[in-house]
């Protein structure tokens, strides 16, 4: 007998705002702002998950000092459910921990796909934000959340190496990837207007030479106390609340809840990761 045509995007709610924060280079920030950024849309209120996509070299947990006991792996596995993999930080933020489970993931057969995408439907939360905190360079692995994700947020330092990797990054995502829209945090800024200068420069290459659309998004002051919360495993923004780097995460987070979702943002998790899984292989039916 044939079975019902429904797929799950006719059951979706409210559209996940997806942000993935990469940049290119190592070190300019982008583990430190997706944390931070995490903490800010919790603390506002916003249901929101950090998804750590440095598969390679994952630290989010280090960063929040989490201590992840099974991953992914154990989700294929049979061996424990999507919602003992998730860590719950103080401020509420859900983390999914990375994992050598999770660097397999392009390489998962049709079967493996399905089920961590069933597994992320099965979470009975309604997440409001995922952030993806992606490795440095233009891996495969970068190229495909940021392809998914529906926002990409480029974390730039004002460094003549930063401006390379984020234009390198930009460019491969904007000719082969179908992304033609970045948004620009200067990190690490020393004086006013510094993160402005470091933007019109990048923008200056790619209106040049590329198909794109930049918007700067505002900047982070270099901050020992980032530093500091960071040697302690907390977030800036609880370890110090009223730091200058705390008081511009919160005012990112207050300015990224108002930016426009993409024509056809879908609601749910799993849509991200069905977008993220499906490039190189035909589109999943999620229900059968
Ligand atoms: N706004 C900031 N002020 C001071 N130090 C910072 C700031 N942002 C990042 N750092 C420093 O840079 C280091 C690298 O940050 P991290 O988030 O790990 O970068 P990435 O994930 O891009 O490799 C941190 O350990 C921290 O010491
Ligand atoms: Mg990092």
């Amino acid at each position: 007998m044939q079975q019902p045509d429904i797929c799950v995007r006719e059951l979706a709610p409210a559209p996940v705002q997806v942000i993935a924060v990469s940049g290119g280079k190592g070190g300019t920030g982008k583990t430190a702002v997706s944390v931070n950024l995490a903490t800010a849309f919790a603390r506002a209120g916003r249901a929101t998950m950090l998804l750590d996509g440095d598969l390679g070299l994952a630290n989010v947990d280090v960063q929040l000092g989490l201590t992840p006991r099974c991953t992914l792996e154990h989700v294929l596995a049979g061996e424990c459910r999507l919602d003992e993999v998730i860590l719950e930080t103080s401020a509420g933020v859900r983390v999914v921990p990375a994992s050598s489970g999770v660097a397999r993931m392009a390489a998962l057969s049709a079967t493996e796909q399905a089920a961590i995408v069933r597994a992320f439907g099965t979470l009975h939360e309604s997440i409001d934000v995922l952030i993806v905190d992606t490795a440095a360079g233009i891996g495969e692995s970068v190229l495909q959340f940021c392809q998914a994700a529906q926002q990409v947020l480029v974390v730039l330092r004002d460094e003549p190496t930063c401006l390379t990797d984020s234009y390198a990054l930009i460019k491969v995502l904007s000719r082969s990837h179908g992304v033609s829209h970045f948004r620009v945090l200067a990190n690490m800024t020393r004086h006013a207007g510094q993160g402005d200068s470091v933007f019109r420069r990048l923008q200056r290459v790619t209106d040049r030479y590329l198909d794109v659309a930049l918007e700067f998004v505002g900047e982070i002051p270099e901050d020992g106390a980032l530093q500091k919360a960071i040697q302690a495993q907390r977030p800036v923004l609880e370890a110090f609340p009223s730091s200058p780097a705390a008081q511009a995460f919160k005012r990112l987070a207050n300015q990224a809840r108002g930016w426009p979702l993409p024509d056809g943002a879908s609601g749910r998790v799993e849509f991200f990761l069905e977008r993220m899984l499906r490039r190189p292989a035909p589109r999943l039916r999620l229900l059968k």
